[in-house]
Order: structure tokens, then C-alpha cells, then sequence
């Protein structure tokens, strides 16, 4: 929505009058959202106050004309992204040349243009473009655990381990790819009450024949995140329940492939 209200903005400036009735009419759309919300993030992320009250401005004269017909919108006003991939930082990017775009671990990007494979055209949440190291991104999809904190894909049992006694705190956890092909393993760690060692447990994560998630027979579940998200509340059947975990978080960004230029 910001987006759109910058591009509005922009656009109202260098277009003819024709274009700012349709540039209207988008901006009524954009009524339905609270737009207080709308107003602060600008200027916020704007020190020019003049764009927060010129929008105002505009915003009074065009619910005065919001009773008229208005024209069809051409479709390059509404620049429409959602049928480009989403994704996710999995580490922070630092830009290194003016055609790169700095990446902040955690936010979503949208993919405009996958250039080769090391190197794509993203757009950030303020409308900012340029090249990306695509391995530094995961497609943001609920089905793909490499968005979870708790994951950690190339890990050994070995190297679970070590990570969990870095942190040995009660109930910190990491889900990583099981041993055996296609599984996946929750391991665990847990204080033994009244002594300073710590108990690491492996649990297989397992699928019954309906296709259902469960490391305790009795809990079962659609899909890993919602087991995780369950044991995050309940140890039911763990040792104790899900409350640290301990992800790709640890590890250094990757190196990247190529040249973005
Ligand atoms: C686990 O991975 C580490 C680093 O890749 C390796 O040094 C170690 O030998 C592996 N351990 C096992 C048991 O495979």
C-alpha cells in the first residue's frame, strides 16, 4: 500500500491532468485502509513533511470529487506484483556497487526479474530495486522451512549438538534434515534439574499413513510448523517443551556467486 501511495505520488507530478483523475481514483481504493497508518510511515521514512501534507491536501479535494464517474484505468498505473515470487532474507546483504539492493535479514522482497541464477532484480517494502544474491533469499511459502528460525538444513547430529550447548538453556531446540533421506529430526535440549549437564534428545520426526506430523504418537499434525508451533506450547510427550530456538541464526552469511554487474 505505501508502495503505491509513493508511485502515486511521483506519477501526479510528471503526468498530464488526464492522468491525475486516474491517479484518483486509486488513491479512493486505497480510502478502505486506515490511513493514519498511511500518513506517519511516509513521513517517517521521508523527512520532507510537504509529501504527508500535500497528500492530505489531495486527499480532501478527491473525496470532493469522489461522486464522479471516473475514466478506466490503464493497466501500467496499477503496477500489479502479485504474481511475482516472494521472499525472504535469510541473512543481511550488503550492497556493494549502486546496482545492488542491501537485504535485511527477515524482511520479504518481491522477485521482479531472475536475471541468472546468482543474481536477481528484487524490490524492497519501500520500492527500492536492484540485484540480489539469490542464495541469500528463500521463497516465502508457509510449506518451506527454510523461512523458520528453528531450521537448519545442512546439520549433523554432531553439529546439533554443539549448537544446543552453545545456548544450554532449558527447551532450546533445532529441526535439521534427519540422517535418513527425506526425514527430518527435532533435537533438543533440557537441564536435568539439581545438576549442570545438560540431556540432548533426538526426536524423528515421523508421518503416519494418512500423512500426518508427530513426534508424540497421540499429537498429530498437518504440517511441521504446526507441530513446532504445538510444542512450542506443550511438551506433550518431549522432555520438555519447544522455547529457544537455535537456527541458521549462528552461522555466517554465504558467499556469493558471480558479479551482479
Ligand atoms: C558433521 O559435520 C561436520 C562438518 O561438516 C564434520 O566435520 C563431521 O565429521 C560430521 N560428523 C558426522 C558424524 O558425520
Amino acid at each position: 500500500m505505501i508502495l503505491s501511495t509513493y508511485h502515486t505520488i511521483q506519477s501526479v507530478f510528471c503526468c498530464c491532468c488526464c492522468c491525475t483523475v486516474q491517479k484518483r481514483a486509486m488513491r479512493t481504493k486505497m480510502d478502505l485502509d486506515p490511513d493514519t497508518g498511511l500518513v506517519t510511515q511516509y513521513s517517517a521514512s521521508q523527512p520532507d513533511v510537504s509529501y504527508a501534507s500535500a497528500w492530505k491536501h489531495r486527499r480532501k479535494r478527491q473525496l470532493q470529487l469522489k461522486n464522479k464517474p471516473l475514466p478506466p484505468l490503464p493497466a501500467e498505473a496499477l503496477e500489479d506484483y502479485t504474481k511475482n515470487p516472494r521472499v525472504i532474507a535469510l541473512y543481511d546483504f550488503f550492497a556493494r556497487g549502486p546496482s545492488d539492493l542491501p537485504l535485511k535479514k527477515s524482511e520479504e522482497y518481491i522477485i521482479l526479474e531472475q536475471y541468472d541464477p546468482h543474481w536477481w532484480k528484487a524490490r524492497d517494502q519501500h520500492g527500492n530495486e536492484g540485484l540480489i544474491p539469490s542464495n541469500y533469499v528463500t521463497e516465502n511459502k508457509k510449506s518451506n522451512l527454510e523461512i523458520y528460525e528453528w531450521y537448519c538444513k545442512n546439520i549433523n547430529r554432531s553439529q546439533a549438538e554443539l549448537l544446543l550447548r552453545q545456548k544450554s538453556k532449558e527447551g532450546t531446540f533445532v529441526v535439521r534434515d534427519s540422517s535418513q533421506q527425506g526425514l527430518l529430526t527435532l533435537s533438543m535440549y533440557s537441564r536435568i534439574k539439581g545438576s549442570h549437564s545438560g540431556d540432548i534428545r533426538h526426536y524423528q520426526i515421523k508421518k503416519n499413513h494418512l500423512g500426518q506430523y508427530y513426534v508424540a504418537e497421540k499429537y498429530l499434525f498437518s504440517s511441521v510448523p504446526e507441530l513446532i508451533e504445538y510444542h512450542q506450547h506443550n511438551a506433550a510427550g518431549l522432555i520438555t517443551r519447544l522455547r529457544h530456538p537455535v537456527g541458521s541464526a549462528g552461522y555466517s552469511s554465504p558467499a556469493t556467486a558471480g558479479f551482479s554487474y
